[in-house]
């Protein structure tokens, strides 16, 4: 994450705005009790958890982990990788990595993070626990978690299928501005905007939507792992979603299923939007639920956010809430969910 906030006037408003098309959206019921698998987390995020900025020893080993995690947990996985010149460095190899569960599905939900650490000269060691170890993690340990379902029952599903998006280059390497900063999203933007889906089979070329318009919502996983954090409502389009998590965060804390007593997901809009890797696909009409701590953890870019300021009850919480979030939201889903602006 770069800058803080950019003001928006609409604020109070959004709350009173629903999606367009609720029906498929969840509506905050808690399903089967899918169990939490601590040991695949803690594992998951020590790979994650070492210094990986762009071009890095560690940044190839944690690219090399997440497509054998996806590939391990039964996705189609992808590597989009390109070179660019940027500050401080020159040229750099970047490489987003993208798993996906039914790639011929009409829509996709799109979960996401980014996983390079970011630069800085005098502190070589700096991991990014809350930016954003934790947040790729949490996205691995909900397609384990989930993988019973996700494994069988989903699979083979012709309407939505579910993208894990691990974004490289989200970090500046000087000062954060539009150039310097989300080097892998705008690049993967890009790519599916200008692809389509749809088949060429002897000589007959049959052309499907752009596969950016395939996306039915990016949600982005940014700044979270610190104590008690707070997750408001950013863009009204999905502000329907956003209230799906509340209602399950409430769920799960009267069934005796949360710790603490703290919410995270509060039913309010956010008095402003945080810029993040989901600018480029913004700029594409794609929905975009960001789920990112306001205020910013108090940790963030600085040498203490690492594993020991972590806060574990808020990781627990978060992890429980979320999967059945994406739960929810692939069980409801029937017919193509849109919330695009029209
Ligand atoms: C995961 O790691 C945290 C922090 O070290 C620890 O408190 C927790 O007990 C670990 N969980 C498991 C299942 O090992
Ligand atoms: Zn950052």
């Amino acid at each position: 994450m770069g800058i803080g906030y950019v003001l928006c006037s609409a604020a109070g408003l959004l709350l009173l705005l629903l999606p367009p098309s609720r029906p498929q959206a969840p509506t905050g019921n808690v399903g089967p009790q899918w169990r939490d698998d601590e040991v695949h987390f803690n594992r998951t995020l020590d790979s994650i958890l070492v210094p990986r900025v762009v071009g890095s020893r560690g940044h190839q080993q944690v690219r090399e982990y997440l497509v054998q995690s996806l590939n391990g947990l039964g996705f189609q996985t992808e590597v989009d990788e390109f070179k660019q010149r940027v500050p401080v460095f020159g040229e750099l190899t970047f490489a987003n990595v993208v798993g996906t569960i039914n790639p011929q599905a009409q829509n996709f939900l799109a979960l996401s993070c980014h996983y390079d650490s970011k630069y800085f000269p005098n502190d070589p060691g700096f991991v990014g626990a809350t930016d954003s170890a934790v947040p790729c993690a949490i996205l691995l340990n909900t397609a384990k978690t989930l993988s019973g379902y996700l494994q069988k029952e989903f699979r083979n599903r012709n309407d939505v299928g579910l993208m894990l998006i691990f974004f490289d280059g989200e970090e500046a390497f000087k000062d954060w501005t539009e150039a310097d900063s989300v080097y892998g999203s705008k690049h993967l933007a890009s790519k599916l905007a200008r692809t389509r889906s749809g088949s060429q089979t002897a000589g007959q070329v049959r052309q499907g939507p752009r596969n950016i318009d395939r996306i039915e919502v990016l949600v982005l996983l940014d700044l979270i792992g610190a104590r008690n954090p707070q997750f408001s409502s950013f863009y009204e389009n999905t502000h329907g979603l956003h209230s799906a998590l509340v209602q399950i965060e409430k769920s799960l804390r009267s069934a005796g299923k949360l710790e603490g007593k703290n919410n995270m997901f509060l039913s309010r809009a956010s008095g402003g939007l945080v810029d993040d890797d989901h600018r480029p696909f913004l700029d594409e009409n794609v929905p975009v639920l960001h789920v990112v701590a306001t205020p910013f953890p108090e940790v963030w870019h600085t040498p203490r956010d690492n594993a020991a300021n972590l806060h574990w009850p808020s990781i627990r919480n978060f992890n429980r809430i979320f999967r059945n979030f994406v739960y929810e939201y692939l069980i409801r889903h029937t017919a193509p969910v849109d919330l695009r602006f029209h």
